[in-house]
């Protein structure tokens, strides 16, 4: 991982590329990577020669694909308000990059005007020759481009100034683990692992990235992250929007594979990992799947015993009333699909083995949050119980990931004056308190990192292929859900799922 201070062309910022864009019409590209990539423009960390070239089936010129960034640059960048009707400088300068190749993904010829197109020297020596493809269509055009690549790759690769290659793919990396290695299996033709970046935007978040400083930097807190001392790890990922208009996506993925099997894995294996040999990549790959593979459900039981879904019915979020789930559009009316998860495992490694982790994922839940909540072991002895004082400190470790991106660790203080009285209080640290603007955006980070070379925030074949491998019993279990009212906090029946753990 490196530092995202450096600025403009210098020895430290990313080299000049061609950046190309599968999917130049989606909803991804106009939301997260052009308004991404604005960002990166303006702080002067994309090369000056640096070109962006969208590429996807409809027939528009580079004007009218221009027109398109702006409109979603207005609607999605912080840094562009909708109301500002003037064009900035640096949105014109930007706008200057931007080029738009229409190409149908399943035609061979269209793959070969790209070949000439890309191969113009004009093009590719201002940038060295360097070429990053960013796949960022529909998951079921991922082999069939990567094919295409693979076939004009050796025209690309055979022009004088042959600079580096890179892919990134967006997730889901395949939907069970036979289509994840056959993912795998068709890209790494292609490409070398070292070349391939798949992206999980949540690790391009600073507050994930800062589990580790918070841990390997500070012994004080890296001291006190063992079975030892900790008797429960709670991971939750509760989201208030629904599923935004992805009824059938989300059909087919439901919350398990579109939330659990990547951004609450992530969160998982930063958490308990081992302090990696080196900062590097494969280091740190390395640690992330050694815990799972020692993943386990909660006390080798069965699967179906580990796991409770959830759907949410009609209901009111942040006081508005929403829909159910089976009432969105594309979603079948008797859908027994889970829009919640609540999962009791284990780590069955020298560090964790005994210790109860409690993942839960849901959307239309009653607040925003993304939560690492670390409980620690109550003393050997209440002494304080024993006197007679009411006595209820636990000491819980909680880490915001978001929406209030801080640090807080709760304690038990004794209550001034007589009788002895025990209250509970919190050292809490704030990220806005220190750091009053906005952190980058994920995507701005992890396309910073791909453009450096650096894949330590990616996730590695065989990490994809794990995930999958712990889940594939998971995603065959009947589904059963119990309902929950749309702005709750969940199944009430999760309490009872959970609570003998926490004895
Ligand atoms: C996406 C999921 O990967 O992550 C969405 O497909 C989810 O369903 C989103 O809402 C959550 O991301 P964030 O950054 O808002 O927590």
């Amino acid at each position: 991982m490196r530092d995202i201070e450096s600025r403009g062309d210098g020895p430290h910022s990313p080299p000049p590329l061609l950046f190309l864009v599968f999917g130049a019409s989606g909803d991804l590209t106009h939301r997260k990577l052009l308004p991404a990539l604005y960002e990166l423009h303006r702080k002067g960390d994309l090369h000056p020669k640096t070109k962006i070239i969208g590429i996807a089936r409809k027939e528009k010129t580079t004007q009218m694909f221009r027109k398109e960034a702006v409109d979603g640059i207005r609607a999605f960048s912080r840094h562009l308000p909708e109301d500002e009707k003037d064009e900035p400088d640096d949105l014109r300068d930007f706008l200057e990059r931007i080029h738009y190749f229409p190409l149908s993904f399943e035609k061979s010829e269209d793959f070969d005007h790209l070949a000439e197109y890309l191969t113009d020297p004009g093009l590719l020596e201002a940038t060295n020759g360097n070429i990053l493809f960013y796949l960022a269509t529909p998951p079921s055009f991922f082999i069939p481009i990567v094919e295409q690549i693979g076939r004009i790759r050796p025209r690309l690769d055979s022009f004088p100034k042959a600079g580096f290659r890179r892919l990134v793919v967006e997730k889901p990396f395949g939907h069970d683990l036979v289509s994840a290695k056959a993912l795998n299996v068709a890209v790494l033709k292609v490409f070398r692992e070292s070349e391939v970046h798949r992206i999980d935007h949540y690790l391009g978040k600073e507050t994930v990235q800062n589990i580790l400083i918070l841990r390997l930097a500070n012994p004080v807190f890296g001291a006190l992250w063992s079975r030892e001392i900790i008797s429960c790890v709670e991971i939750r990922v509760f989201e208030t929007i629904g599923i935004e208009g992805r009824g059938a996506y989300f059909e087919e993925s439901g919350i398990l594979r579109d939330m659990v099997q990547n951004h609450l894995f992530q969160l998982l294996t930063l958490t308990a990992m081992e302090p990696p040999v080196s900062f590097d990549a494969d280091s740190i790959r390395d640690e992330k799947v050694k815990v799972l593979r020692a993943l386990v459900p909660w006390r080798s039981q069965k699967p179906s015993e580990s796991v409770l879904f959830g759907q949410y019915s009609e209901g009111g979020v942040l006081g508005d009333p929403v829909m159910g789930y089976r009432q969105e559009k594309g979603v079948d009316p008797l859908s027994v699909v889970e829009t919640y998860a609540a999962m009791k495992l284990e780590i069955q490694n020298m560090r964790w083995a005994g210790v109860p982790f409690h993942l839960v994922a849901g959307k239309r839940m009653s607040r925003k949050a993304t939560e690492i909540v670390l409980h620690y072991r109550k003393p050997p002895v209440a002494l304080f119980r024993l006197a007679g004082c009411h006595d209820d400190t636990e000491n819980v470790l909680t880490l915001s990931i978001q929406p209030n991106e801080g640090i807080s660790l709760r304690f038990g203080i004794k209550r001034p004056g007589s009788p002895l009285r025990i209250d509970q209080a919190d050292l809490a640290f704030a990220y806005s308190q220190i750091y009053p603007e906005d952190p980058p955006e994920a995507y701005s980070r992890l396309i910073y990192d791909v453009m450096k070379g650096d894949a330590t925030l990616f996730a590695r074949n065989d990490e994809v292929e794990k995930a999958w491998m712990f889940m594939e019993p998971f995603l065959s279990l009947k589904r059963d859900p119990m309902f929950y009212p749309a702005g709750s906090d969940g199944p009430f029946e999760v309490d009872d799922f959970f609570s003998v753990d926490l004895s």
